[in-house]
């Protein structure tokens, strides 16, 4: 029985093959086969591969609707909104290189067809066998490759991209592209393309730090290179933490979602200030007072705001999670420091205020760590109250436009939400229940991904069904967009 040559399809066919796959989640042959049935069936005419791709996406959808109880393994993918999208993922050499398996997978699951470029480097850490089954398309890896009859070239890879993503990337990488090196399939794509490229760092705390790879990190970011991450935290070394751990592939996925958006921009031309994530207050050098927030939602806003075109900056307490790409932030650990932060970026023409801000700071904190002394008992800590830096704000003589509070309660959520919407000048105050069920840890409110809030304005309550973070963020990005309408700068 005669078997398909894939290879051996001319180019512009293998090329719509290689996405139909994809987004079917099918290999190469099972799709041909399915294409092929269909055009047996007479349901595929002739005309120009542009023209027939739609009659080809109905109608291998429709195989699978019809063969899906029999194959359960072709497991069929909603249109996803990453649905058309070709990536051109560069896997670099470093531990992080495990996670671009799962980011394959993410992007898949969303509609994008992700073909992979892999460093020497890299296939020390994950297989390209592991790497093509995922991504169910050759994986390269070599600049020079007579012999190898998937070789098509750095500059057709490049072009037949909607965007580059480098995760994770390396100081090496960054390196060469920053300088403009090109000695290797990876590094020579990246110099040969127009493309948009994103690049998720991860590396060791000290080499991100180095002032070398600042220098790199901030040449790429003039060059027009969208960073991801990293973001800080345990690294996969032990005894190992810092900055430099790469973002999560859904925090990647977000950002490659971010940079081939299409839609709407209500916003630009629109500066917005977002406050997240909590404030650590020194007791002495080695012991802080904290809270439980892990600026999900403040991030989820920033990003979200920047997806409708906003130029946000993102004043962020010390988190786990990585900076939203397109987003600039600025790292503070204090609440005093948070309030000069937010002071320099006025003017703007909205703020939304969601970090958890401590109350309350130790009046003197010690500068050594402070020792048990036998018999002295506990030492007494002598509290003063922080700034409130969204009523400063919503008072300043260079108040934004628009100002918008958080307030997150146990009791009485509603008058304590108008109270605060009064007292800090605010023009809306999102207000969710932290108390007991939607409360704090991994479900609740407080670390959690879902949230349920009100809105409360001079005009009313509008009550929101509970949603995820992000669903609650870009509602109230459109929300900020429909408001700033109105109000004339
Ligand atoms: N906020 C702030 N600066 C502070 C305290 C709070 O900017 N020092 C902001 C928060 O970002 C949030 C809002 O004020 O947008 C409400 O915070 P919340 O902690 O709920 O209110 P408090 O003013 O601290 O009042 P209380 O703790 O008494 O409820």
């Amino acid at each position: 029985m005669a078997s398909i040559t894939i290879r051996n399809l001319d180019d512009e066919v293998k090329e719509l093959l290689r996405r139909l796959a994809a987004e079917n989640n099918r290999s190469m042959e099972e799709q041909a086969r399915v294409m092929i049935r269909a055009a047996v069936d007479g349901q595929i005419g002739s005309g120009r591969i542009d023209q027939i791709e739609n009659t080809l996406r109905e109608l291998t959808s429709m195989h699978s609707a019809a063969t899906a109880v029999a194959a359960p393994a072709g497991k069929i993918l909603p249109r996803g909104t990453l649905s058309g999208k070709r990536i051109l993922l560069i896997i670099g050499g470093g531990i992080a290189a495990y996670k671009a398996l799962d980011l394959i997978r993410r992007l898949r699951e969303r509609g994008a067809a992700v073909r992979v470029v892999m460093t020497a480097a890299a296939q020390e850490f994950v297989t390209t066998l592991s790497v093509g089954a995922l991504s169910a398309d050759h994986v390269f890896t070599e600049l020079f490759d007579r012999n190898d009859e998937h070789d098509v070239g750095h500059i057709r890879l490049s072009r037949e991209a909607d965007l580059l993503v480098v995760a994770p990337a390396t100081a090496d990488l960054m390196a060469k592209l920053a300088n403009g090196h090109a000695n290797d399939l990876a590094s020579t794509v990246l110099l040969a393309t127009d493309k948009p490229v994103l690049m998720a760092p991860a590396m060791n705390p000290k080499m991100w730090s180095h002032p070398a790879t600042r220098r790199n990190r901030a040449t790429l970011g003039k060059d027009g290179v969208t960073f991801v991450g990293p973001a800080r935290g345990e690294m996969a070394e032990s005894n190992e933490a810092g900055e430099g751990r790469m973002a999560e592939p859904l925090e990647i996925v977000a950002a490659v979602e971010a940079l081939l958006d299409a839609g709407p921009k209500p916003l630009a031309g629109r500066r917005i200030i977002v406050t997240s994530g909590p404030t650590h207050e020194p007791i002495d050098p080695v012991r802080y007072i904290a809270n439980r927030s892990s600026g999900k939602q403040g991030h989820a806003i920033a990003a979200a705001l920047a997806r409708l075109g906003a130029d946000v900056r993102l004043v962020s307490g010390p988190v786990s999670i990585a900076d939203p790409a397109g987003v600039r932030t600025i790292h503070v650990e204090r609440a005093q420091e948070m309030r000069d932060a937010v002071e320099q970026l006025l003017p703007a023409d909205a703020a939304v205020f969601v970090a958890a801000v401590a109350d309350w700071r130790s009046e003197n904190s010690a500068g050594e760590k402070i020792k048990k002394v036998a018999g002295e008992g506990p030492p007494v800590l002598r509290m003063v109250e922080n700034p409130d830096i969204l009523a400063g704000v919503g008072h300043h003589s260079q108040r934004p436009g628009l100002v918008v509070g958080f307030a997150a309660e146990t009791q009485d959520l509603l008058r304590n939400a108008q109270a605060k919407l009064a007292k800090k000048g605010a023009d809306l105050i999102v207000a969710n229940d932290v108390s007991h069920e939607s409360g704090i840890g991994p479900s609740g409110v407080m670390g959690g991904d879902r949230n349920r809030v009100r809105i409360v304005s001079k005009a009313g309550v509008e009550e929101w069904p509970e949603m995820t973070k992000d669903e609650v963020a870009a509602r109230l990005a459109t929300l900020i967009a429909e408001r700033l309408k109105t109000i004339v700068v």
